[in-house]
């Protein structure tokens, strides 16, 4: 039976709370791990199903998949008996496609299923395949919806992305890492898990420079070697705790983060009226005053996070005044609008701006959640709701945020994960 959120509104979250490993650093990081035949310890993995969905793919090729405790895994790669890679539940993930160029740089060969994931636009991949062909690799996508990617040898080159890609910059500095000679990616995307992933194939022995800047210079080495690793904190989850505190008026302490990473959003929750104090490894949201309106534009970091744009819509739908959010990376990424509306929120959306006139309150309705990060902005519209909100769908929800209705109750929400109507109906009783 399919698990909702049902949420009872109205409190302020008040309180702690800790926040997980990135999980889009930790899925390139576990595809990067299968490069070097030596163990990889990889510590803070948030414990989420597309990381689950990534390790089930690592133990179907071979490798020998060790889980040290709900976050630490160990993965020793040095079995692995295949490039290939095609399983239902991979063909629903995105980061699949990072299995391309950890396999295209290690074996110079990679057989994969077409990525799935959100559905908030085309996605294409032209980018990735682009870089892959530029190191000297033949790609094609073969019938049955597979990425097959081969290069007698892989040399270094300069590649010039069209386009800022998160995926596409990662992928082609694994498929680099080993590729002879220098590989200069420029136009490259700067977001702290690009750093990421080029700290952790650095501490297997890789030579990355520059990452966190627009150009990204590669030197290949020969082998990579094993290592221990820890994820770094996760910048959309924090966000959307900062975002929760602020749309429920509350006063929340988010610890585990690495605040620089937050600015984008801290500047944004500042402009419209909240209090946010930073602290080493913590932020302070506090949310005393009415909300003000502001405009927002989602772009690759350090802008606006996409990641971020629906759950900032729900709190500026409560603030005053007409605000605008422009949705510049993805074209489908206001499927959560509708529901809103039922909700009560006065949101228009043209083209790809969405036009939002604050109202002085949501209220509770049955909603669907249409991806993760929309699902969890509706999460948050209930909990600021009057009333009782169920969330359908939550499966989304659970790609990307560990324990996320434990973390909530933590700070006081009424909320519960119900898989069945008459509990719905008692948990409704309860409540009211
Ligand atoms: C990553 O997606 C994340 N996914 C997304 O997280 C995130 O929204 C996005 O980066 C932007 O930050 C994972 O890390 C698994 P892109 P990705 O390549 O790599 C276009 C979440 O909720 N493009 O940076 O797919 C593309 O259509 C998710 O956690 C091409 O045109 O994003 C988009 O307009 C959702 N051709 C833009 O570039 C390509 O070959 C940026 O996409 C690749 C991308």
């Amino acid at each position: 039976m399919q698990e909702q959120y049902v949420i009872k509104g109205g409190n302020p979250l008040v309180g702690e709370v800790e926040i997980g490993g990135a999980k889009n650093a930790a899925l390139a990081i576990l595809a990067a791990s299968i490069m070097t035949d030596e163990p990889v310890i990889i510590d803070n993995l948030p414990n989420v199903r597309d990381i689950n969905v990534m390790l089930d793919a690592i133990k179907d090729v071979g490798a020998v998949v060790e889980r040290i405790d709900n976050h630490t895994v160990k993965i020793c790669a040095g079995s692995i008996t295949s490039t290939h890679i095609d399983t239902e539940n991979i063909r629903k993930i995105r980061a699949s496609y990072y299995f391309i160029g950890a396999l295209l740089g290690k074996y110079n060969n990679a057989e994969v299923a077409l990525p799935g994931g959100c559905s908030i636009g085309a996605r294409p991949v032209d980018l990735h395949l682009k870089g892959f062909r530029a190191l000297g690799a033949e790609v094609e996508i073969a019938s049955g919806g597979i990425i097959e990617a081969s290069a007698k040898v892989l040399k270094g080159t300069h590649i010039y992305m069209d386009k800022v890609s998160v995926g596409a910059t990662i992928n082609i500095m694994m498929a680099a890492v080993m590729a002879e000679g220098k590989t200069v990616i420029e136009n490259a995307a700067k977001e702290p898990h690009v750093v990421d992933i080029a700290n952790f194939l650095n501490s297997c022995g890789a030579s990355i420079r520059g990452a966190g800047t627009d150009v990204i210079r590669i030197t290949g080495v020969d082998k990579l070697h094993g290592t221990e690793y820890t994820v770094i904190p996760d910048q959309i989850e924090a966000g959307t705790f900062m975002v929760a505190a602020a749309a429920t008026k509350g006063d929340v302490l988010v610890k585990n983060v690495i605040p620089k990473h937050l600015e984008a959003i801290t500047a944004k929750l500042l402009e419209i009226g909240c209090e946010v104090e930073e602290f080493d490894d913590a932020v302070r949201v506090v949310a005393s005053k009415p909300l003000k309106h502001t405009s927002i534009t989602t772009l690759p970091y350090p802008g606006f996070p996409t990641d971020m744009q629906p759950q900032m819509t729900i709190a500026l739908g409560l603030s005053r005044g007409t605000s605008t959010v422009t949705e510049s990376i993805f074209e489908n990424r206001f499927k959560y609008v509708d529901e809103l509306t039922r909700m009560g929120g006065d949101v228009k959306v043209e083209g790809n701006i969405a036009i939002i006139t604050g109202v002085s309150g949501y209220t509770g309705a049955r909603v669907n959640a249409p991806d993760l990060r929309a699902g969890a902005a509706l999460v948050i519209a209930g909990l600021a709701a009057e009333g009782i909100t169920i969330v359908d769908d939550i499966y989304y929800i659970e790609r990307g945020y560990e324990e996320f209705d434990e973390k909530l109750r933590a700070l006081g929400a009424t909320m519960e994960m119900i898989s069945d109507d008459k509990e719905i109906r008692k948990f409704i009783l309860r409540v009211s």
